[in-house]
């Protein structure tokens, strides 16, 4: 069955700011069928990586990138906001659509030369993914496939990953 995965997104129109239209995923992971085809479209496209690590942003990355990883057999490592990881961890600033954040990854999350599969559920700027890029290549990852169900055209995230193979499920003007 072919999903339209636009049936499952709710757009929410001046949230969290005015002037933002949301694009929420959680009607998609909400429903078993389109989530599986979800997770399973970005398990067909990095199935012939050699992907031996996932690693998602906080916190919606980690909703599609846990699935993923299991699905691949490989672990997944979560690059998470301030305060939240225990042990030692690198990290990179960035800039959002709403406002700017700072991630961190536990230095032992990727060993150099690990060929690591980024994932987050939307693209907007890049900001996001480019930290979480950023974040991997500093413990000495290769960064193989980055991979989004959504991303939003028009704020060019696209070009951020100029040189980084990438995949993403449908998008938005
Ligand atoms: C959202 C989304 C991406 C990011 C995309 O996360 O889940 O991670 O924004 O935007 P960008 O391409 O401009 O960086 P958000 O920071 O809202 O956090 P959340 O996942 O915790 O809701
Ligand atoms: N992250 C950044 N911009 C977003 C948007 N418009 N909808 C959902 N998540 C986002």
């Amino acid at each position: 069955m072919t999903i339209n995965y636009k049936d499952y997104i709710a757009s929410v129109p001046d949230f969290p700011e005015p002037g933002i239209v949301y694009r929420d995923i959680s009607p998609l992971m909400a429903n078993g069928e389109a989530y599986a085809a979800a997770t399973n479209e970005l398990v067909a496209y990095a199935k012939d990586k050699g992907v031996e690590m996932v690693v998602g942003p906080e916190a919606r990355g980690f909703i599609v990138g846990c699935p993923v990883a299991y699905k691949l057999g490989v672990g997944f490592a979560p690059a998470r906001k301030k305060g939240k990881l225990p042990r030692p961890t690198v990290s990179a600033s960035y800039d959002l659509e709403y406002g700017s954040e700072t991630l961190y990854l536990h230095k032992d999350a990727v060993k150099p030369g690990q060929r690591v599969l980024v994932v987050d559920d939307l693209l907007a700027t890049g900001g996001t993914i480019f930290a979480t890029i950023a974040l991997v290549e500093k413990l000495g990852g290769i960064v193989v496939g980055t991979a989004f169900i959504v991303e939003l055209e028009d704020l060019h995230g696209r070009d951020k990953l100029k040189g980084y193979d990438m995949m993403t499920l449908t998008t938005y003007r």
